[in-house]
């Protein structure tokens, strides 16, 4: 979810709905903005996206000055606009990002108190409570505060009061909250893009901080409401909405962009007229470590799957590559002697920052591999390894997973390097090769139209089955998550060997298996288990090279031919094809492409 709050100088409802346009990558299951003029509080709510609660401000406007707005990622109660946010209690108003774990008990101790809910939420029994202590005498700061104190899970907060129009109260404990300066206004906002059209002069809040927003000042409290000082920052928050240019989506945009993005990030890590990888600042020496523990979720923590390969191949350094939800309650034995990095577009990602924590606690060094700097798993770590792919828009993470694929190559062969197993000539090879990844990435894009072909295919079947082997295993399982979450397909990414372990029983006309299959030293291994498939009567869609497609002894029902690419790039080359294949059967199927149903571009609760 995404919160914005603005204690201002003019009408303030549409100011909101401006913010929440930049936040709703957060989600878009349903939106609202709530305003107080004249002592009185007014909200308009509507159901989906964004442009609904503009027609609704539109048809019904709001005055006021000072307001608060939410764009919602449902958690608790349907997307409907009874569960849309703000929810008010006698004259208190809250929006709300997270959980409250112990609303289920809050909630029947309120009920008890005679106090009637009106939705499903657990947001609503924040408002409550806060009601119920200003029922019982306490003043708005007191009465929110006492309520805080209450509350259990991970969450931000903006709260706002009918008596008093000078008043915002912001809380984070978990997903993120920055407060933006203005002059005699001020501005709560889930981060600084979302403020940067009203200042870039931003304090984070910290967890367990609240802060006390008036148009003329902002006081910042911990837990025991102690006065804490946060630094003021210039936000690098671009105040220009990114817009699509003349693609039909932000996704096809994106898959545009990566010969580009790629390039910038290569180029931070290597130097490509040396032909070197370059010496980073580390909290760690590659060669002292035993072991590093990764970390992510979705998207990127394939990618991190992909980087166990590598640190594996190529430095001989033991990977432990985990999904974050896990990683942060299994409870691993960290030796002294390792490191964790952690893999995020956002940087914002509840499990993933949890288990930035976690470690952190463990006492290991810390590194982040993010796209958005100034995040909080950024501001977390001890070292931030950006990943430059510009602002992702589209919920579907393209560019941002290739370039965490760049980075985390170039950080494998840096760690060989440095721990011995890669010889300056080898380097020399290897950093050459990567080098070669964006013009190869500009010649796959020219496939565009054979794979849109493929696509109007692909889009006659209700289930598809994805292998591959070695990294094509992490990468089917990526191209699979991708046309689960804007072609609403059912795929399943399978390492190809494990095929006859189970999901073969599936096999028949109706579900094509796509093979990404470079001619690589186990090409003639995946060549068999397609051998297998297509002796039940599957339907094969290979993803291979010029050479594979020599070689491959089957009859496939379609085959999409990339160049030939020195093999520590083909992961990131074949990511292409699988994107766009995931797109252009999207586009075929008619879905929301950029915002596909049920998700959200960055999570912020567990
Ligand atoms: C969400 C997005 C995914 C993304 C994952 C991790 O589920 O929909 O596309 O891969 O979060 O996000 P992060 O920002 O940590 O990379």
């Amino acid at each position: 979810c995404g919160i914005v709050g603005i204690v201002g100088q003019s009408p303030v409802a549409p100011l909101i709905v401006d913010a929440l346009k930049r936040l709703e990558y957060r989600g878009y299951d349903s939106a609202g903005v709530a305003t107080i003029e004249g002592g009185t509080l007014a909200r308009r709510r509507s159901q989906g996206k964004l442009i609904n609660l503009e027609r609704r401000l539109g048809e019904e406007p709001l005055g006021g000055r000072i307001g608060i707005g939410h764009t919602r990622w449902a958690t608790h109660g349907v997307p409907n606009e009874a569960n849309a946010h703000p929810h008010f209690s006698n004259g208190v108003a809250i929006v709300h990002n997270g959980i409250i774990e112990n609303f289920a008990e809050l909630r029947a101790e309120l009920m008890a108190d005679g106090y009637v809910f009106h939705s499903q939420t657990d947001t609503e029994v924040v408002a409550h409570l806060i009601a119920r202590e200003i029922a019982r005498g306490a003043n708005s700061v007191e009465a929110a505060y006492r309520a805080l104190r209450r509350l259990e899970g991970a969450f931000a907060l903006a709260i706002m009061f009918s008596d008093d129009e000078d008043l915002i109260i912001g809380a984070r404990n978990g997903p993120p909250l920055a407060v933006g300066h203005g002059e005699g206004e001020m501005f709560l906002g889930s981060d600084a893009i979302a403020l940067a059209p009203f200042t870039n002069a931003i304090t984070y809040l910290e967890d367990g901080d609240w802060a006390v927003l008036r148009r003329d000042k902002v006081t910042i409290f911990d837990m025991d409401r102690n006065e804490v000082r946060r630094d003021r920052q210039q936000s690098l928050g671009t105040s220009f909405l990114v817009d699509k240019g003349n693609h039909r989506h932000f996704m096809e945009k994106e898959i545009h962009e990566q010969p580009e993005v790629i390039s910038h990030t290569l180029a931070h890590y290597l130097d490509f007229v040396e032909g070197t990888t370059r010496a980073l600042d580390l909290p760690f020496e590659f060669k002292n470590l035993d072991r590093i523990a990764l970390s992510a979720c979705g998207t990127a923590f394939l990618a991190s799957s992909i980087g166990k390969y590598w640190f594996e191949r190529l430095a001989r350094l033991p990977v432990d590559a985990d999904i974050a939800s896990e990683f942060r309650y299994r409870e691993m034995p960290l030796s002294k002697n390792s490191a964790a990095l952690f893999v995020s577009q956002s940087g914002e990602t509840a499990d993933t920052l949890a288990s930035l924590r976690y470690c952190r606690r463990e006492g290991i060094p810390i590194g982040a591999i993010v796209n958005v700097r100034g995040s909080t798993i950024a501001r977390e770590a001890d070292v931030t390894l950006p990943t430059l792919a510009g602002p992702e828009i589209g919920v579907a993470s393209t560019k941002a997973f290739t370039c965490q694929l760049s980075v985390l190559a170039s950080l494998a062969v840096r760690a060989g390097v440095e721990r011995g197993t890669i010889s300056p000539e080898q380097e020399r090879v290897l950093v050459r090769h990567l080098a070669e990844a964006p013009r190869y990435a500009s010649q796959v894009l020219k496939l565009e139209s054979q794979i849109e072909a493929v696509a109007h295919e692909l889009a006659r079947y209700r289930h598809v089955l994805y292998l591959g082997r070695d990294t094509n295993y992490p990468l089917a399982m990526e191209g699979a998550l991708k046309l689960k979450e804007i072609s609403y397909i059912h795929a399943e990414g399978y390492a190809a060997g494990e095929l006859k372990h189970g999901p073969i029983a599936l096999i028949d006309e109706k579900m094509p298996v796509i093979v990404i299959a470079p001619h690589d030293r186990i090409f003639e291994k995946t060549v068999s288990n397609m051998q297998e498939v297509a002796a039940r009567g599957g339907k094969i869609i290979l993803i291979t090279d010029k050479k594979g497609a020599e070689h491959a002894t089957i009859n496939a029902m379609e085959t999409i031919v990339l160049p030939d690419v020195p093999e520590i790039i083909t992961p990131i080359i074949y990511s292409l094809p699988i994107q766009m294949l995931a797109y252009f059967t999207a586009v075929v199927m008619g879905t929301d492409v950029d915002q596909p149903r049920n998700l959200a571009k960055s999570v912020t609760v567990e």
